[in-house]
């Protein structure tokens, strides 16, 4: 059966939709078969030409069920679900059909109190650190920021998608053929991440041909979440 992953959070901009389709580039990059599933109804399909996964278009409450009905029935296909920011009750109903839920936050004060509330709210969802500044000192100091204030939650914390001008390109209503390198990188990274969650295992022999193998060993420990996961336990 195919698994279903909602990039969801209350916060509106946090890169859900530049997430999502990231993040499904990246499992077609590795061989895996995926669908994003637009449900913001302020938003436009866009074209699947060229993208390494297809669209879906979900935006009334009918046609949801029916993409995510359909999906289920894909072995070894994943679904995308692209949330949409402010929409609590859409939020709830989306984390009930997930087998992972993503909640994507910015390094800014506010998305992090969003997203503590949201990790209260869904307890089984991941938070991932997006648009994360590059610069040294800007990421130090976000880093320090996220220990501060996260420290609770670091065991839901995954690793950061770097703030990448060229994420953009993703949400163009037609994408270029090749995208640029770092991008394509960045989208492999978080599609290792979700597998990895999903204990999917890539036969890398087989990616290309989407074979995917069930279980699979855990990964070396990526660096901020583990460097997190290493300290000692902060009172809440
Ligand atoms: N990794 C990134 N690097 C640089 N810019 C990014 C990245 N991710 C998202 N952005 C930019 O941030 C803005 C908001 O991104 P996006 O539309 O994906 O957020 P969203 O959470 O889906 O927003 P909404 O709540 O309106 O649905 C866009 O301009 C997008 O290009
Ligand atoms: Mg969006």
């Amino acid at each position: 059966m195919a698994d279903i992953i909602c990039v969801i959070g209350n916060k509106g901009g946090t890169g859900k939709t530049t997430l999502s389709h990231m993040l499904c580039q990246g499992l077609g990059l590795l061989g895996q078969r995926s669908v994003c599933v637009l449900t913001d109804t302020w938003r436009e399909p866009l074209d699947p030409a060229s993208r390494r996964y297809l669209v879906a278009d979900a935006r009334s409450r009918e046609a949801l069920t029916k993409v995510t009905d359909k999906i289920r029935t894909l072995p070894a296909w994943m679904g995308v679900i692209d949330g949409g920011g402010n929409r609590t009750e859409m939020d709830r109903k989306l984390y009930g059909m997930a087998d992972l839920v993503l909640l994507p936050f910015r390094d800014s004060h506010e998305d992090i109190r969003t997203v503590m509330r949201d990790l209260e709210m869904f307890p089984r969802a991941y938070a991932i650190p997006t648009q994360w500044p590059t610069n040294a000192w800007a990421r130090e100091a976000a880093e320090k920021t996220v220990q501060d204030m996260l420290a609770p939650y670091r065991d839901r914390l995954l690793e950061p998608v770097f703030s990448l001008s060229a994420s953009k390109l993703m949400l163009q209503k037609e994408i270029p053929v090749a995208l640029p390198t770092p991008l394509a990188n960045a989208a492999r990274s978080v599609a290792h991440q979700v597998l990895d969650l999903l204990q999917i295992s890539i036969d890398h022999a087989a990616a290309g041909s989407g074979v995917p193998i069930k279980p699979r060993a855990a990964m070396a420990a990526p660096t901020m979440a583990a460097a997190m996961r290493a300290q000692p336990a902060m009172a809440a």
